[in-house]
């Protein structure tokens, strides 16, 4: 009977961290400035910013077989559109939990030139279940990526669990789940090394609650270690997730994916450096600075991450190799084609309008 009570009480609970956890990412995402080309090009980060967006790059360039239908998910403001655009994929559905967020996206991908792959926008929680179900039937990925959001999930195994179910379920055998997040090796390391619970450098800083880690930096639970992060200047104090990767990879297996490449961004830099085209994009895309190089601090700060790729090997049910299912091709995408998930039955709520 005892047990039972606690259950409950605990799922409530776990059900309100949850909800207010969204919340903060929502609120975060939804006001982060859309800066001026100015800002961003002045911005403390922009080199990193630069170096970022060209390892997701060469991660999805070492995976992705032009004419892909790619499901991007957590897109944000789209900000990976270009890359689908220049690894020409074939079509592309992109989801995110932050109403602006999906909305920018939307947007950005009415307004590309030359635009070459079809879209479907979805605003929904994509660590609850359902993400993909509103898709045409028999419309299957070749591709799924989640970039610089994964961690978001593993405050508890149901949400990392549902996000790895809505990748599988859709997700051809031979397709490839990538993604980028940050390296807990690397976080518990240098929180060790430390007196307290905050590692920082002038750029960035990571602050746990002594409760998130019970008390002792020896024993951190596998979920819901949060830690609140700091970017200058855009994120201020976002809660986070130290992911446990041997667990993730556990997990995955049970959805039919298997670990294929784990990086640090170090080894993907160079690893990517070994290709001229990648070379000659790092210095275009401005991922050197004036002195023609990486700078020490943003070199050291490229440690707080590592990159994955994972393997389908099991065939997605009702998935017929010899259809070929297109997206609804538009000309014109409004904000009223967005997919908006209904997701209470699964504890969720509408956000914000
Ligand atoms: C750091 S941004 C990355 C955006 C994009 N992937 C990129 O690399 O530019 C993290 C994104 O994850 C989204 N996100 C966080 N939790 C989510 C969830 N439960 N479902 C869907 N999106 C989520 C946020 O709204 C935000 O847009």
């Amino acid at each position: 009977m005892r047990r039972m009570t606690n259950e409950k009480e605990f799922t409530t609970t776990e059900r309100k961290r949850s909800l207010d956890h969204l919340s903060n990412i929502q609120n975060h995402y939804s006001t982060l400035d859309n800066e001026s080309k100015h800002n961003r090009n002045n911005s403390s980060i922009f080199y990193l910013r630069n170096i970022n967006n060209w390892i997701k790059l060469v991660l999805m360039g070492k995976y992705l077989m032009p004419h892909s239908n790619v499901f991007d998910v957590c897109c944000g403001k789209g900000g990976d559109l270009l890359k689908w655009q220049n690894l020409r994929v074939r079509n592309l559905v992109a989801a995110d939990v932050t109403l602006p967020c999906v909305i920018a996206a939307q947007k950005r991908y009415s307004n590309l030139k030359n635009r070459c792959f079809r879209g479907e926008f979805i605003y929904g929680d994509c660590f609850l279940p359902g993400v993909v179900d509103k898709l045409p039937n028999g419309f299957f990925f070749d591709f799924a990526s989640c970039q610089f959001a994964l961690h978001y999930s593993f405050s508890s195994q149901k949400r990392i669990e549902n996000l790895l179910e809505n990748v599988s379920k859709r997700l051809k055998k031979g397709g490839h789940f990538v993604g980028t997040i940050p390296n807990s090796n690397w976080i518990i390391k240098k929180l060790r090394s430390v007196e307290g619970y905050t590692i920082q450098n002038s750029k960035f800083k990571i602050e746990f609650e002594k409760t998130s880690l019970q008390s002792q930096k020896e024993k951190i639970p596998i979920f819901g270690a949060e830690y609140k992060f700091y970017l200058n200047p855009s994120v201020v104090g976002v809660s986070e997730f130290l992911v446990h990767f041997p667990t993730l990879v556990k997990l995955a297996k049970k959805y039919g994916l298997e670990l294929d490449w784990k990086q640090t961004f170090h080894n993907i830099y160079l690893y990517g450096s070994q290709f001229k085209n990648y070379l000659l994009l790092m210095k275009k895309n401005n991922c050197f600075n004036q002195n023609n190089t990486i700078s020490q601090i943003d070199w050291d700060l490229m440690n707080l991450y590592l990159g994955f790729a994972f393997k389908k090997v099991t065939d997605p049910q009702d998935w017929n190799p010899n259809e070929t299912v297109d997206l609804q091709s538009r000309k014109i995408i409004s904000q009223e084609d967005i997919i908006v998930l209904d997701q209470s039955e699964f504890g969720g709520r509408l956000y914000q309008n």
